[in-house]
């Protein structure tokens, strides 16, 4: 079997599990690499934590295994090796209750040791944890007294402790302000930086696309769809282009303008008769063209336009706004099952080949 593959650092194989008759995880299969960050996006109730739960051994799977890597090889995670196994990795899953009597460097302590931290180093690793955070200030004050956003460093900060080489983060920006959500993200990327792995979940698009590698999307349990974020779009075949013309539509010419610009446009672009292809925004004064991503095409709509004396000032392909729909789509009902299907058949590829 591939699993001697010295790169991955977790496998997934067939995980799934079961609350009573309800289904929450099913059938994962994804493989982690050395060094690598990987976002697992989902919305809420998508079975996110409980992946994880299963990958802390808080839960059992009810079907399927994980696999990590202990002492240079892969090993299947179960109890006899649970506790060596997740030495090795950090956890922050769903929000960390503390007491708030307690200060950083009690809590610090605290899980350092029950880590097997070297006891004489632990007093200088808490200082380099909390620095590396900012709150060497607050290594003594009381939880209580804590923001929210503080609360949640703090938590990662018990996560990471021991210096784990795999760090696995349930949602740890949910719920917290634009400031502190920038300096988690930018600890996150910190310590990929460091070389390590990292498993993160998010409800929210852009929070992992900001620094993720790969991106598992899992939705009602079943992982969608599993890529890079450039492959995930181009094989999504939807890009949106935003145009500004110089000269503005007046009202009562939009109409013609755009039935010509659609009459032009529609031989390059493939795509069907649904008009929605291409909109006019009046607030903003935007053309918004809807095309199957490729790059060329790009080029192909806009030389169409200024061969037909349309003047562009401004043209943008919006990232946020694409990734936006390709989630939607992923994880809206309708299309799910469609993707369900695809994705077992290309498992099934895959095992195919993998036994050949
Ligand atoms: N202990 C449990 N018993 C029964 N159902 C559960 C339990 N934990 C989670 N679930 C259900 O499993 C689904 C996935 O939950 P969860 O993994 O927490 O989702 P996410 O973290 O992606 O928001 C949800 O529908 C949730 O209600
Ligand atoms: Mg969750």
């Amino acid at each position: 079997m591939k699993i001697n593959n010295d790169n991955i650092i977790i496998s997934f194989k067939n995980l799934s599990k079961k609350f009573g008759d309800f289904q929450a995880v099913s059938n994962i299969n994804i493989d982690i690499k050395r060094g690598e960050i990987i976002g697992f996006l989902g919305p809420n109730g998508a079975g996110k934590s409980t992946t994880m739960k299963m990958m802390a051994y808080l839960l059992k799977p009810t079907k399927g295994e994980i696999w990590i890597r202990g002492n240079g090889k892969l090993e299947k995670l179960s109890n006899h090796n649970k506790d060596y196994l997740l030495n090795n990795i950090g956890f922050l899953i769903e929000n960390p209750a503390f007491y708030g009597n307690v200060s950083p460097r009690m809590i610090l302590k605290y899980f350092a040791e029950l880590k097997g931290y070297p006891k004489k180093k632990v007093n200088q690793r808490i200082e380099e944890v909390l620095e590396t955070f900012g709150m060497m200030n607050w290594i003594d004050k009381k939880i209580k007294t804590f923001s929210k956003g503080m609360r949640q460093k703090i938590g990662i900060a018990s996560a990471i402790i021991h210096n784990p080489d795999i760090v696995v983060l349930d949602e740890p920006t949910t719920g917290l302000d634009p400031q502190a959500r920038r300096e988690i993200r930018d600890f996150i990327l910190n310590l990929k930086n460091k070389g390590k792995t990292i498993f993160l979940s998010s409800h929210l698009l852009y929070e992992v696309s900001e620094v993720a590698d790969r991106i598992a999307i899992i939705n009602r349990g079943k992982i969608v769809a599993f890529d890079t974020l450039d492959n995930l779009e181009s094989k999504n075949q939807k890009s949106i282009i935003n145009i500004e013309l110089l000269n503005h539509p007046e009202d009562n010419e939009l109409d013609r303008i755009l039935e010509h610009i659609r009459e032009i446009l529609i031989p390059f672009i493939g795509v069907s008769d649904d008009l929605n292809w291409l909109n006019y925004n009046k607030d903003n004064k935007i053309f918004q063209v809807l095309f199957n991503g490729d790059p060329k095409n790009q080029l192909i709509i806009l030389k169409t336009l200024l061969r037909h004396e349309y003047e562009i000032i401004e043209f943008s392909v919006p990232k946020a706004g694409l990734l936006e729909n390709l989630f939607i789509d992923l994880t809206s009902s309708e299309k799910t099952q469609y993707l369900d299907k695809k994705f077992d058949e290309n498992q099934k590829l895959k095992e195919i080949s993998m036994e050949v």
